[in-house]
């Protein structure tokens, strides 16, 4: 089985194969790129009566004889900020992890995706596959059954151009003219711009990279700025957590705060900075865009307001998986 991996620094997206190549209809899972030591004595959400709606997952991984144990998911705690990817603490069991619950079991094939501008150098890739090929791991998550997954083959893509190989499938009108993607992650924003040479669709290399810039910093702005409200040091999370859950209310030590307002605020600034950058690195080539992509986690919540960047600036379909199906689409 095919599996492609975004393993972003904020959610790891996995997209399982389907029956044919290229096909990307197989199952979905996203996971927060969080991987901690084991905990035991779970199982409470199952008392209940909601098994499904656990805030981690107890996994356990044997590789080579040997057992190790974690829970991964946000119960896990901190993300990994480690810039080199084969270092990143926790790339393995959460790559392996979010394989299995996408249905690999057997010899699997993995394409994994890598900040483009660590793309760019080839040790980084060598790295990242050298770590991941023939692993041959046992993976048992939630206690239910092992599965044996051989990593066959792995194919290291950079992220963005992922996101754009599927828009291009869905719409090859998109190649008449040169078009840009810009995919706004947690913590890193990839930008590709794509133009025709020849005949084929080929990227333009003087301008695509990575900018240091990303949605985690619109709630970090928000949970710093309701901490020295409120006085009390909000945990990290805490903001993402009332956004996806409580419709961006929260209560501080019995005081209702609205977030929802603030992060609208922080979005438009990191929208502006986006912008900013977007512009000095595209400076001759934007107007000579036909459209302007946005993908991503971030492209969701920054979209309304990048409209100005460019007049046909528009997000493309299921922005989050948009890197991880379009691996798939790349590699059919
Ligand atoms: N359903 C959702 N689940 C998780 N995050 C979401 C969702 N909808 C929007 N988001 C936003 O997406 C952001 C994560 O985006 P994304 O998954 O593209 O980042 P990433 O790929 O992990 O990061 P990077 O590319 O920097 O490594 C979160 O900060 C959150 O604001
Ligand atoms: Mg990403």
């Amino acid at each position: 089985m095919r599996v492609a991996i975004d393993v972003g620094y904020g959610y790891c997206k996995a997209v399982g194969g389907g029956v044919s190549a290229g096909d990307s209809s197989g199952r979905r899972v996203i996971i927060p790129s969080t991987v901690g030591p084991a905990r035991k004595a779970r199982g409470l959400a199952v008392a209940f009566g909601d098994g499904r709606h656990r805030d981690g997952h107890d996994v356990t991984i044997t590789v080579g004889g040997e057992d190790h144990a974690y829970m991964i998911g946000a119960a896990a705690g901190r993300r990994s900020w480690a810039t080199e990817a084969a270092e990143r603490s926790g790339y393995l069991p959460l790559a392996l992890t979010a394989a299995a619950l996408v249905g690999a079991d057997g010899d699997t094939e993995l394409l994994l995706g890598l900040p483009l501008a660590m793309w760019l150098r080839p040790e980084q890739r060598r790295a990242l596959r050298g770590e991941l090929r023939g692993v041959e791991a046992r993976v048992a998550i939630d206690g239910r059954r092992e599965r044996t997954i051989t990593v066959s083959g792995v194919q290291v893509l950079p992220q963005g151009a992922g996101a754009f190989a599927l828009a291009l499938q869905t719409d090859p009108s998109l190649g008449e003219r040169p078009v840009g993607l810009i995919d706004v992650g947690y913590r890193t924003t990839d930008y590709v711009a794509m133009r025709r040479v020849s005949g084929a669709v080929a990227p333009d290399e003087s301008a695509c990279g990575s900018i240091d810039l990303g949605a985690g910093r619109v709630f970090e702005a928000v949970r710093q700025a309701l901490s020295d409200r409120s006085g009390v040091m909000l945990p990290e999370g805490a903001i993402e957590d009332a956004i996806a859950n409580y419709g961006g209310r929260l209560a501080i030590r019995g005081q209702d705060y609205d977030a929802a307002a603030l992060v609208d605020a922080e979005a438009a600034a990191l929208a502006t900075a986006v912008e900013e950058q977007m512009r000095r690195l595209w400076m001759d080539r934007l107007d000579l865009m036909g459209a302007v992509l946005l993908a991503g986690g971030g492209g969701d919540l920054l979209h309304r307001h990048l409209r100005h960047l460019h007049p046909r600036t528009r997000i493309v379909r299921d922005p989050i998986y948009a890197n991880a199906a379009g691996y798939l689409a790349m590699a059919g």
